[in-house]
């Protein structure tokens, strides 16, 4: 099978992994890509936006792909996925209409509406909504005010804070864009990231998995696309993972079918785990990041075989997921001053930069003299596979140690909650 994958970071670094190791791959090609991709793939840097729709048909049919795996929402909201449908191309990824599960959060809470799934309370603020009326919706949520900017933001354009002042500056920030505002009652309870395989009705989970989201250690600092995340969740009751398949997935799936735009490819559900367990603190379109890390570095099924399975629709009859009895980890080594205005263009050194069982790339790139640099905020992750959570930390932790970028932090404390038994239900 001829694959090309879609986008540039740590995820599609872990998707073409799991592809490479598919004795059904022939031949795997990515775009944009970055430095740490090209011993595994054919890295088409040049070969123009991922959500021009055209010049991605373009390069599929050029290397003539049986399938094309999308990384990143930018592109599925984009319609991308309907264009290489059109082509009569395979595709991994949702088409325009049921991507707005990610790119409206709005439509989001409609479906979830509609599917009798548990969600947290929301209301939207337009941009140009007058002050009285945006202090009157403040006074309905908060404290905790969660405050997200109901475009597309890749999980960076949400704000949780006990600060009324906060909130009331983070609605100005998204209305200056000129994107509406979303407010939410604040979900309390664990988070869990739940990625499921969706083919019209049949869902198919991974391993659970918890994302770490803020910049600093104890959940300290800013909000960012996440810093870390462990899988799976020792303290998630047996039945967790069924209960968010039956509660939320399958239902968001047949509401789907339902309206005419079955879903296809990977529905992601970011959860908090309450006093009556699962409710929905949002979709995603796609696999997300770090969490994929993590969940493929345990799965035994051969990955391309499986993602094709649902690009043609033959889910149904895959044979059921195998994975490895251990936990995996990974650590984001990220640039200077991320998220705020990440630093750029620092030279990355350590032994093991080129192990792809330790080490996925995120934003990284070569110079012309062959220096690896950093190229955006989360440059690397770092995975971690134990036959114990504190093993995985210990195998992640160390190879961290080893690597060199100036100005680089990581946080120190992923699973470690989990790790000490401090995560209730
Ligand atoms: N793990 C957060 C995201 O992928 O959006």
């Amino acid at each position: 099978m001829r694959i090309l994958v879609i986008g540039s970071g740590g995820r599609e670094h872990a998707l073409l992994k799991g592809l490479a190791a598919d004795p059904a791959t022939t031949d795997l090609h990515v775009t944009p890509g970055n430095a740490g991709m090209a011993g595994l793939a054919t890295v088409h840097a040049d070969a123009g936006k991922v959500d021009d729709a055209d010049a991605m048909v373009a390069l599929a049919r050029d290397i003539a792909a049986d399938l094309v795996v999308i990384g990143p929402e930018i592109p599925l909201v984009a319609g991308v996925a309907d264009a290489l449908r059109d082509a009569g191309i395979r595709v991994f990824g949702p088409g325009r209409q049921a991507a707005q599960l990610e790119g409206s959060k709005k439509f989001a809470k409609e479906v979830m509406e509609a599917a009798g799934v548990a969600t947290a309370r929301a209301e939207q603020l337009l941009p140009g909504a007058d002050p009285a009326e945006i202090e009157a919706a403040l006074d309905r949520f908060g404290p905790t005010w969660v405050v997200k900017d109901d475009g597309l933001a890749g999980g960076k354009g949400v704000v949780v804070t006990p600060e009324r002042e906060a909130a009331l500056a983070h609605v100005a920030a998204v209305h200056e864009l000129g994107n509406p505002v979303l407010l939410e009652s604040f979900l309390d309870g664990p988070e869990v990231s739940l990625f499921c395989l969706v083919d019209g009705e049949t869902v198919v989970p991974l391993l659970p998995a918890q994302d770490h989201k803020r910049a600093h250690d104890n959940d300290e600092g800013p909000n960012t696309g996440g810093m870390g995340a462990y899988t799976p969740l020792p303290w998630l009751p047996a039945d967790g993972v069924q209960r968010i398949v039956d509660e939320v997935c399958v239902p968001v799936a047949k509401e789907m079918v339902r309206r005419g735009t079955p879903y296809s490819g990977l529905l992601y559900a970011g959860l908090a785990w309450g006093a009556d367990g699962p409710s929905v603190v949002e979709f995603n379109a796609r696999f997300g990041d770090p969490e994929t890390q993590a969940v493929l570095a345990l799965l035994e099924t051969p990955l391309a075989g499986l993602l094709d399975a649902v690009a043609s629709g033959t889910l149904a009859s895959h044979p059921p997921l195998a994975w490895r009895d251990a936990y995996a980890l990974t650590v984001v080594l990220a640039a200077a001053d991320y998220p705020a205005s990440p630093r750029t263009g620092d030279v990355i050194t350590g032994d093991m930069l080129d192990d792809a069982a330790k080490v996925l790339h995120a934003g990284t790139s070569r110079t012309d003299s062959g220096d690896l640099v950093s190229a955006g905020g989360r440059v690397l992750n770092i995975l971690g596979v134990g036959p114990t959570l504190a093993a995985a930390r210990e195998d992640a932790y160390a190879t961290i140690a080893e690597i060199d970028l100036d100005g680089s932090f990581y946080r120190t404390d992923i699973a470690l909650p989990a790790v000490e038994g401090r995560i209730t239900l």
